[in-house]
């Protein structure tokens, strides 16, 4: 059988385990089944890499990653000095310690800082090392417009040059180290260009997914306040074109009522959307990109910075009203973010990489830009929507440019798999190799569409869980190095140490499923909520001391894969995208009608999970139709279309304790039409609203 692997040799295996550290040991050692050395009885499930993937791959078997894994735990400043020393240039090494220990709220502050006293810049290592190496002549960027036939490509030095214009033109507007600026654009070239022309000053980058409402961008520069806004005049989403100026305009109106005035907006003219007669303009605010920043000097010095100095800032939802800015620095986040890269896909310089992600949202800023510009990585930019002009589209993309690696979301996969498979057999792929998913789990019949159509089973598939807070894979596998099992992320990553906790914060071992919490530091942790460290400790720290709590629930299966199974808290996940409930509440009571509001998550064939709202309405109004669509815009105003509800259930009255807290339980067992799973409702202030509900289901 050529899918198993000689490389998983029990004889190898015994020597490591001599493990000692306590961490290191509840690491499972495969059995022989899973390792294919035995016919596979009870697990059919299990699906190995070939022996040629494994033979090629950067660790190519479970004994190679244990014993690096090992010293990873026992010696993490040592094993992250030494890929740190020998893989990045540092203008300056960390004198101090490699990195603080303390995840634990009780004995202080958390503070977490790695290669402290370092200085470096992550665009020197990005590009002018890169280039240095040899990689000046290599593709970087490979953009790919909405329009098929729409493209264009940037070498590292010509990424360079575009980098260093911006960088100049933002200096030249006043833009200082430690300045922040905020990026509302889409996925055109100029976007990873603004994000890397920050990084090589030390302007602090935010960007802003490019769906987000006037509102919610609003709010965002409120909170961090930037020197200019970066953003473009229009895009082509499918066949719809979408005017982002406007919703800058307003959003910029919004902020200085709330005191926050920004000076200047750097707009980028993408003219197959929209040309710049047709754009409206505020003479003195507004640049056009094109006029000014080509007339810069293409060389920009370096600004050098601490390790620990600030990066950029994201903004995430929570459970409570308010997005958090989850902030990531320097030296960690590089070293960390290029070596999942490079692990976790088994990147080869050979490869051409795809992530569909947006650099909206966390997935784009480590493993479109970063992660991958630091590898020296060939990166393919998709301007456009995945199913245009028809379903084929990705395969099409795939075909043109010779992707190797390909990187999605389940979502995606979902609602191609509806569409059929002639749409994905009639393209060649022969070129993939790996693939990759995050976002939420990924259900095994969708992986297995995924692994046996896509990539013809030739393909294994890294199924990476981590976090925008975790700025890298946390549990991901390691693609030539252990079966897979389809809809588990199976292993932690170098350095990282899951525990799985009970109610009361006890660790639980073995076959077990509890919480998912993290014990140790890893270099790409976020360090701070931004101007919120109170918010941080409670929210991660304090829930289970000791710890830093996900807010995932997650099994541990008998051979010691992980299983994540969705968030625990008030966070719904749809379609990959992170809403709290909080958020799309606060929307709901803020339409005049609506006095009060409760959300929950429900299942959904291609989302994951869909928004499903119970609304009560002001005294003497009645449901309507028109109603109905009115609250949901209202939603769509403040947050932004992807975070609309599905659905409206209209509650004359919630389930509430008699001291007024919603059960939320009782709620989305209505939303899943689960009635013989309500529980005791005798604990209600009024047990009938719960039978007015279900009556009102499908109104
Ligand atoms: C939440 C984080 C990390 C980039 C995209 C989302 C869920 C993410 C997986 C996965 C199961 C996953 C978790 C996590 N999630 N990847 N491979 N398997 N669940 O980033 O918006 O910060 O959301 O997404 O629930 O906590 P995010």
């Amino acid at each position: 059988d050529g899918r198993r692997d000689k490389n998983f040799s029990m004889g190898g295996f015994t020597d490591v385990a001599a493990l000692d550290s306590s961490a290191a040991r509840k690491i499972p050692r495969l059995n022989a089944a899973v390792l294919g050395e035995s016919p596979a009885t009870e697990d059919d499930q299990l699906i190995l890499p070939s022996d040629q993937f494994s033979s090629n791959a950067n660790i190519s078997s479970y004994h190679q990653y244990l014993e690096m894994y090992k010293r990873s735990i026992e010696d993490p400043a040592g094993f992250w000095s030494d890929i740190a020393s020998s893989e990045f240039f540092w203008k300056q090494k960390w004198d101090q310690q490699v990195y603080s220990e303390n995840l634990d709220v009780r004995k202080g502050e958390i503070k977490i800082e790695w290669f402290k006293g370092g200085i470096t810049n992550i665009c020197y290592n990005c590009l002018d090392r890169n280039i240095e190496a040899g990689l000046g002549e290599k593709i970087a960027l490979y953009w790919e417009g909405n329009e098929p036939g729409f493209d264009g490509t940037l070498t590292y030095i010509e990424l360079l040059h575009k980098v260093c214009q911006l960088a100049n033109f933002l200096k030249d507007n006043g833009v200082r180290k430690g300045d922040a600026v905020v990026i509302y654009m889409p996925m055109l070239m100029e976007l990873p260009i603004a994000m890397l022309a920050c990084a090589r000053i030390g302007a602090v980058h935010s960007v802003v997914f490019a769906g987000f409402s006037s509102e919610s961008l609003a709010q965002r520069i409120i909170d961090c306040k930037p020197k200019i806004v970066i953003t473009c005049n229009a895009v082509k989403r499918g066949s719809k074109a979408i005017h982002l100026k406007d919703i800058v305009d307003a959003a910029l109106i919004d902020s200085a009522q709330n005191g926050v005035s920004v000076a200047t907006c750097l707009c980028y003219e993408n003219e197959s959307a929209l040309n710049r007669e047709s754009t409206k303009w505020k003479e003195g605010r507004d640049i056009w990109w094109q006029d000014v920043v080509p007339t810069y000097p293409t060389t920009c010095t370096v600004e050098w910075v601490d390790a620990e100095f600030p990066l950029f800032l994201l903004y995430t939802s929570g459970s409570t009203g308010k997005p958090k800015g989850v902030l990531h620095t320097t030296g960690g986040y590089m070293v960390y973010t290029a070596t999942t890269f490079k692990y976790a896909f088994d990147y080869k310089p050979s490869d051409v990489y795809w992530c569909t992600a947006d650099c909206g949202w966390i997935t784009g800023h480590s493993y479109v830009t970063y992660g991958p510009l630091l590898n020296g990585a060939s990166v393919v930019v998709f301007e456009g929507a995945p199913n245009y002009p028809d379903p084929g589209r990705c395969w099409d993309i795939v075909d043109k440019y010779k992707v190797t690696i390909f990187y999605t979301a389940p979502t995606l996969v979902r609602s191609l798999m509806r569409e059929g498979n002639e749409h994905v057999t009639r393209y060649s792929r022969k070129s993939l190799r790996v693939l990759g998913s995050v976002g939420e789990p990924i259900n095994p019949s969708a992986w297995r569409w995924f692994f046996n159509v896509v990539g013809e089973s030739r393909c294994p598939i890294s199924d990476t869980w981590w976090q925008t807070e975790t700025g890298g894979f946390m549990i991901t596998p390691l693609p030539g190095a252990w079966p897979q099992k389809p809809g588990s992320a199976t292993f932690p990553f170098f350095g990282v140490q899951p525990v799985l906790v009970d109610e009361k914060g006890n660790e639980i071992e073995g076959e077990c499923s509890g919480y998912l919490c993290l014990k140790s530091s890893w270099p790409s942790a976020f360090r701070t909520l931004y101007n919120d460290q109170e918010r941080y400790e409670v929210t991660y720290f304090k829930p289970f001391p000791g710890y830093y709590f996900t807010g995932d629930g997650c099994t541990r299966d008998k051979d010691g894969y992980y299983w994540l199974t969705g968030r625990v808290d008030d966070v719904i996940n749809v379609s990959g995208h992170r809403i709290g409930t909080a958020e799309v509440e606060s929307a709901l009571v803020s339409h005049p009608q609506c006095a009060e509001a409760a959300v929950v998550g429900v299942e959904h064939e291609v989302k994951g999970q869909g928004i499903y709202a119970f609304v009560t309405l002001v005294d003497g109004v009645s449901y309507s139709e028109e109603l109905r669509k009115s609250l949901i815009l209202t939603v769509r105003k403040q947050i932004g279309a992807f975070a609309a509800p599905d659905k409206i259930h209209w509650a004359p009255g919630l389930p509430k304790t008699r001291s007024g807290k919603i059960m939320r339980r009782i709620l989305r067992k209505i939303a899943s039409k689960q009635l013989d799973e309500l529980g005791d409702t005798s604990t209600l202030a009024d047990p009938g609203v719960v039978n007015q509900l279900i009556e009102l289901a499908d109104c």
